[in-house]
């Protein structure tokens, strides 16, 4: 699968829900057509979903769930790693020595946190430290290329800070990774409320699933929130529901969203074509993902060799930071 001059690539995502639209354009579908020129792991951040707490059935059910509707997605096992977080402990180790190494004040400045901790009831100290366990999950790979979507852009900017920081202090340590960001797709919002971007956790009439059956994807779509400007023109701040629309379909088709807008004088119309457009990519998605779920033995088996591979890169990676910093001799 890999040679050395590959680059190294590494994201992550959370099981705390299945895959929405926001989550395929913004980020699977780049991975997925990499894989072949690119040496990537995916991991399943199960640790990461746990800075809100959630019933522990629920929870077994969702990292399933996102295994299976990321291979269906096209995250392909045989072409790249893919496994869960906490069956590989060196994400926790190096994560408490990435804690150490950031400064309560770059946390607080993540605007990530400054969002959450509006939103729940109980802010987990786990949710002010999150990002610290994210640059352990980048670090331990020797990662060369983060591609996330725009929402991940502080996190991954972070991560940099602490790897230059902790190789000036101990020595050279860490690959020095860079974000990787898609043109188009980075930030699809949400369909009921565009000036809010799609989200796991907004889960209302504008969060397309990829597990939401053709007839609920129309709906959602004829329903999308525009405006009353009656024109369609690619513009995010003036028509941020019809912006949203175009970008979604250039995602989808490849063509750019100006281009796009001039073929389009109704909404109904647009609405439609970007209906059918999601629809096409999404629902083969589905599908497999049923059918990939009926043998969860088989996907326990797919992860578990995931983290065999992780972990045989990732203990090299901690054990050079844990001789560095003094806690483990050399051998
Ligand atoms: P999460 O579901 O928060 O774990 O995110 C997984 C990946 O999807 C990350 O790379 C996010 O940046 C990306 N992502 C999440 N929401 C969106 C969105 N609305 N638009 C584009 N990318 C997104
Ligand atoms: N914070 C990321 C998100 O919510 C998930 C994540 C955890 C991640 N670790 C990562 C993404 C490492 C990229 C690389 O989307």
């Amino acid at each position: 699968m890999t040679t050395a001059k590959h680059p190294r690539v590494f994201s992550g995502i959370q099981p705390t829900g299945g895959l929405h639209l926001g989550n395929l354009l913004g980020a699977v579908k780049g991975w997925v057509s990499q894989l072949d020129h690119t040496d990537t792991i995916i991991c399943i951040v199960d640790l990461h979903a746990l800075t809100v707490a959630r019933d522990p059935t629920e929870t077994r059910l969702n990292r399933l769930g996102l295994a299976a509707a990321l291979i269906a997605a096209g995250v392909d096992p045989d072409r790249c790693i893919l496994f869960m977080q906490s069956a590989v402990p060196e994400h926790a180790q190096l994560g408490w020595i990435m804690q150490c190494n950031a400064s309560f004040g770059e946390l607080s400045r993540m605007t990530q946190f400054k969002e959450k901790r509006e939103r729940v009831d109980f802010i987990s100290s786990g949710l002010f430290l999150y990002p610290a366990l994210q640059a352990a999950d980048i670090l331990l790979y020797d990662t060369d290329e983060v591609p996330v979507g725009d929402d991940q852009r502080q996190h991954v900017e972070l991560c940099r800070d602490l790897a230059i920081r902790f190789n000036n202090r101990y020595g050279r340590t860490f690959v020095v990774p860079r974000h990787v960001i898609a043109p188009v797709g980075a930030r699809v919002m949400d369909l009921a409320n565009p000036t809010n971007k799609m989200s796991k956790s907004l889960d209302g009439p504008g969060t397309i699933w990829l597990s939401d059956p053709v007839a609920s994807i129309e709906k959602k779509f004829k329903r999308a929130v525009t405006d009353s400007l009656d024109s369609v023109t690619y513009d995010r701040e003036g028509q941020p529901g019809v912006a949203n629309l175009l970008d979604i379909l250039s995602a989808c088709t490849g063509t750019p969203p100006a281009d796009l807008a001039r073929s389009y004088d109704q909404y109904g119309a647009l609405k439609l074509d970007c209906a059918a457009a999601v629809i096409e990519l999404v629902e083969p998605i589905r599908q497999r993902s049923l059918s990939l779920l009926q043998d969860p033995a088989e996907l326990d088996r797919i992860l578990n060799t995931g983290a065999n591979r992780a972990k045989e890169i990732a203990s090299k990676v901690l054990a050079r930071a844990q001789t560095h910093i003094g806690i483990l001799e050399r051998s």
